[in-house]
């Protein structure tokens, strides 16, 4: 079993791979005090072409570039999301675009989630922090496809209640039917009315899973990864089909560098998105 065939950068009629192409804003909404949304789409008018999973070089002329995860699934057509947590220069700078503003973008870059192995299954998505911005592209796409899917089980825990990420998904994901949506918070406010705890707590109403048909994606902070991992082992869940989405330092996002390479493994070309078999052989991405 392997992830999906690699890099649409490749296969992308662009004349380099190095060359960012021209990308209109189209929306800015804040998230948290950290995060924000951003609605954008190609000036080509073209459509970006990713898979759930993947991400792009988003890059900034004369300040950098950096990778972030495209967090809207392909079958949400016209645009696609990407949601920043400011951290240092580039992150910054992309805080401070508005509505119509041009920034260039590279890719989609990696390899996304192996989408026709996971059709027909059961899915379990257990997205922690920032990691909701990666799995909500893949959330999006089990949603919007729905009848190619066994049942879906969505688990989502934020450190508190202000660090909540895409509300109004969290409320549209809650009140649909087809999706058993659970989610929780570290440390509660006075007003959050919700569940507390980590979120493995949130596991004891799953039914007894079918590990030959059961897919589980993991993505969140390795602390979260490890306690999740262990959960679903001791459900049956073999390590093939656990799958999660690695964050290294990245650099060209295209195999070419090295910035990113652990154990012999490109992880901008070869994942993000690894089988959790492989990533433990990549001890060191787990350290
Ligand atoms: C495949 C991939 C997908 C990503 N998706 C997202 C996303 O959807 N949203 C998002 O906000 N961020 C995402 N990131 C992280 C993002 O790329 C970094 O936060 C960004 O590169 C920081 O750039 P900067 O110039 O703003 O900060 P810098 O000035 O370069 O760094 C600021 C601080 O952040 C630390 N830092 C930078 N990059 C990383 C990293 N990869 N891991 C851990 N610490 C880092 C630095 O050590 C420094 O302390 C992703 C990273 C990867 C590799
Ligand atoms: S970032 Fe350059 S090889 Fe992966």
């Amino acid at each position: 079993m392997s992830t999906a065939s690699p890099p649409a950068a490749d296969a992308k009629a662009t004349s380099s791979i190095y060359l960012p192409e021209p990308c209109i804003v189209r929306s800015v909404q804040k998230q948290t005090d950290h995060e924000s949304l951003y609605e954008l789409s190609l000036e080509s008018g073209e459509e970006l072409g990713h898979q759930p999973g993947q991400f792009v070089q988003v890059s900034i002329m004369g300040v950098g570039e950096c990778p972030i995860s495209i967090c809207s699934s392909p079958t949400r057509e016209g645009s696609f999301g990407l949601c920043v947590r400011r951290v240092g220069e580039v992150t910054n700078y992309i805080h401070q675009l508005v509505e119509g503003d041009v920034i260039g973008v590279r890719g989609p870059l990696g390899c996304g989630f192996p989408l026709d192995e996971l059709h027909g299954k059961d899915m379990i998505v257990v997205a922690g922090g920032l990691g909701l911005a990666p799995a909500r592209s893949l959330i999006q796409y089990i949603v919007d496809q729905r009848s190619r899917f066994g049942s879906f089980h969505l688990f989502y825990g934020a450190r508190e209640p202000s660090e909540l990420l895409f509300r109004h998904d969290l409320t549209r994901w809650r009140d649909n039917p087809d999706v058993d949506f659970h989610m929780t918070v570290d440390q509660a406010d006075e007003q959050w009315r919700g569940k507390t705890g980590v979120v493995t707590t949130l596991f004891k109403g799953l039914p007894k899973l079918s590990p030959k048909n059961t897919a589980v994606v993991i993505i969140g902070p390795p602390v979260m990864f490890k306690f999740v991992v262990i959960e679903f082992l001791a459900r049956g869940i073999t390590q093939d089909s656990i799958l999660c989405s690695l964050e290294r330092r990245m650099k060209c996002g295209v195999g070419k560098c090295g910035h990113c390479q652990a154990n012999n493994i490109y992880v901008c070309r070869e994942g993000p998105v690894f089988r959790y078999g492989r990533l433990k052989a990549i001890r060191e991405a787990l350290a």
